[in-house]
């Protein structure tokens, strides 16, 4: 068993679900409305232990989960949602080993997704055109993994002007205008890969299938959208929660062909 140790980042829930993240130190105290919780009180325990403020709240403390990380963080770029993100992987077959070209880097949250998904034996290379953004994308994934991995190149770039990578198996795109990428991810596919487009609004979707069969070379397009709802589930209250996390974006998906072709079957689901 991991123990809590000094330097980690850990999560304290409370007794209404509020997630407060909190960097371990001997030492420290972390001062919540409910009261204090020493870090001593927590350093050396095991992970999932509920502790007790000096005022009387219980708080369960926790390693963050992905998700958690990823929605937890404070941002300037909008990430793809937690929701989403293991829809995409799926959709996009992000496998063990794979090669994958990102743009944009964001806040990172889609590449750290994609660096799970490929493994040490895979390649994420990643284009962002705001250095700033970069920066804090850099620093938010060695906040996570403790360092930039080898299998991580973070690039300071505008993709609409076109990529030097080739042979890539994934190009996963979320940036405003994804149609006027598709003739670098095109480039920069290999026969039989697939590309990816994060599109908030079904206007961007109109546009980049568009350009997707006007230039050719695509085919398989396909586009859903995931709704999440919650479930209440305690005592005789069995029902949908009141809130859910409904639209976000359009997801979009089409495999690169080995010739200047289209290829739409007329059926849905196909999946
Ligand atoms: C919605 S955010 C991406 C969020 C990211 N997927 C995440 O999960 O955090 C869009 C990003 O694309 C970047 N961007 C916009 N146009 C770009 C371009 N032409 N080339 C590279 N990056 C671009 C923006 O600066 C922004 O950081």
């Amino acid at each position: 068993m991991r123990l809590l140790a000094a330097g980690e980042l850990i999560v304290l829930i409370d007794k209404v679900g509020r997630r407060h993240r909190v960097r371990l130190k001997a030492g420290e105290r972390h001062s919540l409305h409910s009261g204090l919780i020493e870090h001593d009180a927590l350093i050396g325990r095991p992970e999932g232990i509920i502790v007790t403020t000096q005022m009387g709240a219980r708080m369960l403390a926790v390693r963050p989960t992905f998700a958690e990380q990823v929605t937890g963080r404070v941002r300037q770029a909008q990430p793809i949602y937690p929701k989403d993100l293991g829809a995409i992987l799926v959709g996009a077959d992000i496998h063990p080993g794979a090669r994958v070209l990102e743009a944009g880097t964001g806040t990172g949250a889609l590449t750290l997704a994609l660096l799970r998904a490929v493994g040490p034996a895979g390649l994420v290379v990643s284009y962002e055109q705001r250095e700033d953004f970069l920066e804090a994308a850099n620093r938010a994934i060695t906040e996570t993994l403790g360092a930039i991995p080898s299998n991580l190149e973070l690039k300071l770039g505008d993709i609409y002007t076109g990529v030097e990578d080739t042979d890539m198996d994934r190009v996963m795109l979320d940036l405003p205008e994804p149609w006027q990428a598709v003739g670098a991810a095109k480039m920069a596919l290999r026969p039989g890969g697939i590309v990816f487009a994060h599109c908030p609004n079904v206007s961007q979707v109109q546009r980049f299938l568009d350009c997707l069969r006007e230039v050719r070379g695509f085919g398989m397009l396909e586009v859903f959208e995931v709704l999440q709802r919650g479930w209440t589930v305690r005592g005789r209250s069995m029902r949908p929660s009141h809130r859910m996390v409904a639209h976000t974006g359009f997801l979009c998906f089409a495999r690169r062909l080995a010739e200047d072709e289209l290829f739409e079957p007329e059926g849905e689901g196909f999946r």
